[in-house]
């Protein structure tokens, strides 16, 4: 295969991009096949995961998750039947960034807000209870659009609109707030990240906001030359016991100047 006259970081983007649309197709395929129906999928969520989030920094939120109590807890990995689930888990980065919201609504009163990364959907809830106008939650796992639908519901608040499309990348749409709840895991999507978030800051000035318990991808990032710290929370014991010894968990305004 020849690519003309792309230069070796061009070809490199362009591969990744296949690969990575290629893997959507299959994981879309395998799910379709498995789950024919959102009620089956309900059923699959509703059997693996229970009631929590009390022990959370949002203990007022509800949330259907992983617990010691689930079957999947402690049976063997590989018997699950699709990605890491993700979705289930409810992060120390997005728990943070989701009492942040519920001690200062006016950051979303009536704003147009985008949760990317959203798992369990908590910080689009907190968005859509704290009165924003409009909230996305968008996360490449399908059962996180359906989990945080179930969640939704179960706070009593209309779900947001969940996209299951890959956006980081995507021309970057007019949100006023762009929400990170734990999305500096892994060293490739925070490269990818950054790069998108500043064509979001320099179309629309989006506010970004980061919730990040101190992980190592994000603390030696280039992000974190351009930080505003606003607020720094204890983790509950349990959310640390889970979290391999994190004890804190920080927000910050992603504010570069472009
Ligand atoms: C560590 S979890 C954080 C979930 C949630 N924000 C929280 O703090 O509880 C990261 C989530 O990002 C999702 N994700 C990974 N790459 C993504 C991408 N390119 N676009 C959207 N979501 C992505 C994963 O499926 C996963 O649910």
């Amino acid at each position: 295969m020849t690519f003309g006259l792309l230069s070796p970081l061009q070809c490199s983007r362009l591969l990744n991009s296949l690969v990575r649309a290629h893997s959507q197709t299959v994981r879309l395929r395998r799910f379709s096949e498995k789950f024919p129906s959102n009620e089956h999928i309900r059923r699959f969520i509703s059997e693996n995961t229970e009631l929590a989030g009390e022990q959370s920094l949002t203990p007022e939120m509800k949330l259907r998750l992983f617990t010691p109590g689930c079957r999947f807890w402690t049976e063997r990995a590989e018997l699950w039947p699709f990605d890491d689930p993700y979705w289930a888990i409810y992060w120390p980065g997005g728990q943070a960034l989701s009492r942040y919201l519920m001690d200062h609504p006016d950051v979303c009163v009536g704003k147009a807000v985008l949760d990317l990364g959203s798992g369990c959907g908590a910080s689009a809830i907190a968005a859509k209870i704290c009165g924003s106008a409009h909230v996305v939650a968008n996360d490449i796992d399908p059962l996180a659009a359906v989990v945080t639908q179930m969640n939704s519901e179960l706070n009593k608040v209309e779900p947001p609109v969940c996209l299951t499309s890959n956006m980081i990348g995507s021309d970057p749409e007019g949100f006023d707030l762009i929400l990170l709840g734990d999305m500096f895991y892994d060293e490739c999507l925070a490269d990818s990240l950054h790069s998108w978030l500043d064509s979001c800051i320099k179309t629309h000035r989006t506010k970004v906001l980061i919730g990040d318990p101190g992980r190592a991808p994000f603390e030696g990032h280039d992000v974190r030359k351009h930080l505003h710290h606003l607020a720094r929370f204890e983790l509950p014991e349990c959310v640390r016991e889970e979290n391999y010894g994190l004890t804190t968990s920080d927000v910050w305004r992603y504010h570069p100047e472009l």
